[in-house]
């Protein structure tokens, strides 16, 4: 028998340096549209993502956190109760993925969770419309950086050409999910139950990639 179709509210994190493409990532997948203008964002914006999965409906809460709030304090107070969180780096500019250890550090720190049960992180390489050739070459290193930094997988993305934005969007809302499942789960004892969590840190299974 089908259970009752849900209602899910998560809260999602944005944050990466100065310029990477956090707005227009959101943009693409909330307003399905792009500007080639660069407009700073200051302190954090707000978008509303709904989506349909089986029955169930899922409220995203997109935080769209300044890059520039890499150098203040308010990220402890944005971070307070998200779900998940996207770090965007541009793969045109090296120092914005050299900090994306960084932003991974600050969140983990101030969410305050042991390594274990860090919020799920899914890595953005984005702009890849301009640098086809950079990323590909490095896919093992990219997979490495993401098991060693606790990130449960990475996608190539485009705001301007939407690429894998849903892909990576669905991934994360995945895992979230599957998360959840487990901790209703935990005292049901489960005789097929494939384990879910077991995605984070590699790959995520069921996710596209291009
Ligand atoms: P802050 O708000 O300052 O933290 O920046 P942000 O990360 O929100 O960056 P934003 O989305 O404002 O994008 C910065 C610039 O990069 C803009 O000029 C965008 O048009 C451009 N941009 C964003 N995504 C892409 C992309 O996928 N490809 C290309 N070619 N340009 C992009
Ligand atoms: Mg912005």
């Amino acid at each position: 028998m089908r259970n009752h179709p849900k209602e899910h509210l998560y809260k999602i994190l944005v944050i990466g340096d100065l310029g990477v493409g956090k707005s227009s990532i959101i943009k693409r997948y909330v307003h399905q549209n792009f500007s080639p203008n660069y407009r700073a964002t200051i302190g954090v914006d707000f978008a509303l993502k709904v989506l349909t999965l089986d029955q169930d409906t899922v409220r995203l809460q997109l935080w769209d956190i300044a890059g520039q709030e890499r150098f203040g304090n308010m990220t402890r107070v944005y971070y307070r109760e998200a779900m998940g969180a996207f770090i965007v780096f541009d793969v045109t500019r090296p120092n914005t993925f050299e900090a994306v250890v960084k932003w991974k550090e600050d969140l983990d720190a101030k969410l305050g969770v042991d390594g274990e049960k860090a919020v799920p992180a899914v890595l953005l390489a984005n702009k890849c419309d301009q640098n086809r050739d950079l990323l590909p070459n490095n896919v093992l290193k990219m997979e490495q950086f993401c098991q060693e930094h606790g990130f449960i997988t990475w996608f190539q993305t485009s705001a301007k050409e939407n690429v894998n934005i849903d892909e990576a969007a669905d991934c994360l809302v995945k895992h979230i999910l599957a998360n959840e499942t487990e901790l209703t789960k935990a005292q049901v004892p489960d005789t097929v139950s494939p384990n879910l969590d077991e995605g984070r840190g590699s790959s995520c299974s069921g996710c596209l990639r291009s």
